[in-house]
């Protein structure tokens, strides 16, 4: 028989904690601020400080507020936007309205799923490279985290920056982003007291200068792409050049290119690298789980390097990606501030309260999961994730702004495990503990050292049967 791993998950207060003791935990670690009925609530609504607060926590309120009124709650919660204005300006990822709407007609063909052919190849060849440096590592120490977030990232770069960026500097953004999240607070005081949007937020010396270390390199891209250009050469980044807002014709300026570049690298690299580290732990934790996603990899890889259409034929490594995805989204909370009054279910909701609709809660739900807390894959198997309500299960969030990198980075996640499980498993050093942490990102709190254990001797290195063959988003045929 075998018995399901229950991963670790920050204490649950027994009763509602008091409003100032949610606020001070939250600011340093969002998913450490529940009490445990919070797990079985379906909406419920509070004041903290000033600010009336409606928590959307059933596939019925989540559909209400992210679908069919998307419009009235498109608008990201002050707290958000201010936590990332100095990194990313006015880019999609925190704009609303029109400049939103121009911004992701620009942004989003960049990524799109018919462009997955063009991305896999580039994607295995990245991480065939840090297999192969993983092999000739003189200790087996290493940080999973920061191993897939420098995967991540070059990928990134190679894919959408066309290589631009080099190693150094990618690692430099790497850097600079983990930096920025350790010092910025995601609950700022001063927009949960509903104080004026022009009130200038505090930010720490060290948010400045992890930024100034950021846009330094974007903005030396920005400049390179543009150099570049001249001589005919190009990059996917390089289409924001040509992009023309599609009401005032206008071209976009060199800071709003900055500003999107920004987003893709930070949207792009970290949500995929938090969600391998995760995988990496869960594995190690899970030996009947290992054993089975090492035999259908050996089985329908045979050796070979994966390719786009093998991600179809592994049902079972993208469902150990999903049930990941679940315990640990990411993106564990999408706050929304009411542009405008809406009534759900005979309750008020007043123009300028927050809205919650907290992934990190959602899927562990009491009443939508069985066992939410144990690391089950078998539930995202083909023949079962059809009981699973879309507005259930939202890592990727759910309606028009909806993460515009899903397939790029689900068929990411799932050509990495895919390529590193033919040649490695990962352990954890005995007597180690992880704590999940959130400021704008769910990771492992320090990081997440573990050991590499080669499995089997290094694997050929010719292309597989599916790198041939082009196919749509495996996970929209699996759905
Ligand atoms: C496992 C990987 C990923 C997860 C879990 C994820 C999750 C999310 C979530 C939850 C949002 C919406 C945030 C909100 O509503 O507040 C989002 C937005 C976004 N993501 Fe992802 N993401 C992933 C990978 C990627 C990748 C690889 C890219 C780009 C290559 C990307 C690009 C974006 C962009 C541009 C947005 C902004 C969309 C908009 O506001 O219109 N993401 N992502």
């Amino acid at each position: 028989m075998t018995v399901d791993f229950v991963p670790p998950y920050p204490y649950r207060f027994p009763r509602p904690p008091p409003a100032w003791q949610r606020l001070w935990i939250g600011r340093k670690n969002f998913v450490a601020m529940w009490e445990a009925s919070a797990f079985e609530l379906e909406f419920s609504s509070s004041r903290i400080l000033n600010r009336e607060t409606f928590l959307c926590n059933s596939p019925d309120s989540v559909k209400f507020a992210f679908n069919l009124h998307n419009a009235s709650f498109e608008r990201k919660a002050p707290q958000m936007r201010h936590a990332l204005a100095p990194l990313i300006g006015d880019g999609l990822f925190i704009s609303d309205g029109p400049l939103w709407k121009a911004r992701r007609k620009m942004v989003a063909p960049i990524i799109h799923t018919t462009r997955l052919s063009q991305f896999a190849p580039v994607m295995v060849e990245t991480i065939v490279e840090t297999r192969n440096r993983w092999a000739s590592l003189a200790s087996p120490r290493i940080d999973a985290l920061s191993e897939m977030a420098n995967l991540t990232a070059e990928i990134i770069a190679r894919t959408i920056f066309g290589r631009e960026l080099g190693r150094v500097y990618t690692e430099e953004v790497v850097n600079g982003f983990s930096d920025y999240q350790k010092t910025i607070g995601q609950l700022d005081l001063i927009s949960l007291l509903g104080l004026p949007e022009w009130l200038p937020r505090f930010h720490a010396p060290a948010v400045h200068r992890a930024q100034r270390r950021i846009h330094t390199v974007l903005d030396g891209i920005v400049q390179n792409i543009k150099a570049r250009r001249a001589t005919g050469e190009t990059s996917l980044i390089a289409q924001l050049l040509d992009a023309k807002d599609a009401e005032t014709g206008e071209a976009l300026s060199d800071e709003a290119i900055r500003n999107e570049a920004a987003v893709l690298f930070m949207a792009g690299h970290e949500t995929t690298a938090n969600t391998l580290a995760w995988a990496w732990y869960l594995l190690s934790q899970a030996p009947d789980v290992e054993a089975r996603l090492h035999a259908e990899i050996d089985s329908v890889l045979g050796g070979q390097r994966p390719g786009l259409a093998d991600v179809a034929r592994l049902p079972f490594t993208q469902a150990v990606i999903e049930e990941t995805l679940r315990l640990y989204p990411p993106v564990p909370i999408l706050p929304r501030e009411a542009l405008q009054e809406e009534t759900y279910n005979g309750r008020r909701i007043p123009k300028g309260s927050l809205i919650f609709v907290v992934p990190w809660l959602l899927h562990r739900h009491k009443k939508l999961w069985d066992k939410p807390d144990h690391f089950i894959p078998d539930r995202f198997m083909p023949d079962r994730a059809g009981a699973i309500s879309k507005f259930a299960y939202i890592p990727f969030s759910i309606g028009p702004r909806v993460c515009a990198g899903m397939s790029f980075g689900l068929t990411e996640a799932i050509l990495s495990l895919a390529t590193l499980a033919q040649q490695f498993r990962l352990r954890m050093p005995m007597g180690s503990k992880v704590d999940p942490v959130c400021r704008l990102t769910l990771r492992p709190d320090g990081g997440l050292p573990m050991t590499l254990e080669p499995r089997i001797a290094a694997a050929p290195l010719s292309a597989g049967a599916g790198t041939q063959v082009e196919a749509a988003c495996p996970y929209h045929q699996a759905k």
